[in-house]
């Protein structure tokens, strides 16, 4: 149809992803954060002797997931689930499990969903709407020290006192209510940062959606579940785009590996129970960088269980 826009999400770092997973083996695997499917289309496109199950949390990528069943039967199972409740799902033994933390494209660009401040939509925000509460009531409610937390620390914003000032300044008015007003809102009340190329809003949307959805502590949920999962020999990818993010996989990873993961810990009173294959994060290709703008802060990291 004339006019009408589609929206892909460009999966990330396919490639690896499927190497570091070793699906070559073939066996059993979980993809944890469905999406459009782009990770999975690619896994059962190119590893035959591979089943793989795969969950996410919003109820909408359901038919992407219906069109990958159509495709390749049972070869393919979906799960409308949170991925810290992958526990409750009676999988077999896993010979790889993998994480693709954050939202796809086809969530940020909805127009309805309050995601992207670029559309007049109810600020909602949540990946499952079952759950939780919307942004616009986290920020109608939320005391000062929720709000410091989901700006400053999930955000990284460096002018949080000022925004959770406004915010508190404003909690009666309809400027918060909605995606567009609210990020015009911040862009009117900051210092023009003439430097950056990023919306004044990007860290306060990102710190508000990561708050709302919990996002951090469902990784830190899931990650222990996971490996629980795995068979040994099996192997845990995962990609992630914020330091936040990051930090608790490599902590979890360091923690399996047997390595200390603080200066005052002993490396004697640990035990190893997997290796950490990824000393350093791996990130995207140059090419991959320069053609999908979103690739350019991931990092995947991989841990094999003894
Ligand atoms: C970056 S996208 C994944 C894209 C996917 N790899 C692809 O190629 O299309 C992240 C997905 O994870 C889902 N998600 C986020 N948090 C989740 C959670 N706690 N449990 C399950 N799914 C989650 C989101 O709904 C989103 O669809």
């Amino acid at each position: 149809m004339i006019g009408e826009k589609i929206t892909v999400h460009i999966p990330i770092m396919l490639h690896e992803t499927a190497q570091f997973l070793n699906l070559q083996r073939g066996g059993n695997f979980l993809d944890c954060t469905f999406g459009g499917g782009g990770h999975s289309r690619y896994f059962l496109e190119n590893y035959p002797n591979i089943t793989l199950f795969a969950v996410d949390r919003d109820p909408e990528v359901v038919t992407h997931a219906e069109n990958l069943k159509a495709e390749f039967g049972n070869r393919f199972q979906f799960f409308t689930r949170p991925f810290s409740a992958i526990d409750q799902l009676s999988l077999p033994f896993l010979q790889g499990i993998f994480f693709d933390f954050g939202i796809s494209s086809l969530q940020l660009d909805n127009e309805t969903r309050g995601f992207s401040f670029r559309y007049h939509a109810l600020l909602d925000m949540r990946i499952d709407s079952q759950s939780s509460i919307t942004a616009h009531e986290f920020l109608a409610t939320a005391d000062r020290k929720q709000l410091i937390e989901a700006i400053r620390d999930f955000g990284e914003e460096r002018y949080w006192r000022k925004i959770v000032d406004l915010i508190l300044a404003q909690r009666e008015s309809e400027v918060i209510k909605y995606a567009d007003t609210f990020a015009k809102f911040i862009a009117e009340n900051l210092p023009q940062r003439f430097h950056e190329k990023i919306h004044p809003a990007t860290r306060t949307f990102q710190g508000l959606r990561i708050a709302i959805n919990e996002e951090l502590n469902e990784i830190r949920t899931a990650l222990p579940k996971a490996f629980e999962l795995l068979d040994h020999g099996g192997r845990l990818v995962a990609l992630s785009f914020h330091s936040l993010e990051d930090r608790i996989v490599k902590q979890f990873f360091n923690e399996k590996a047997g390595n200390a993961i603080s200066c005052h810990e002993k490396w004697n009173n640990r035990c190893s129970i997997a290796r950490i294959l990824t000393k350093k994060p791996i990130i995207p290709m140059d090419e991959e960088m320069a053609s999908n703008h979103r690739s350019r802060s991931a990092k995947l990291r991989t841990l094999e269980k003894f």
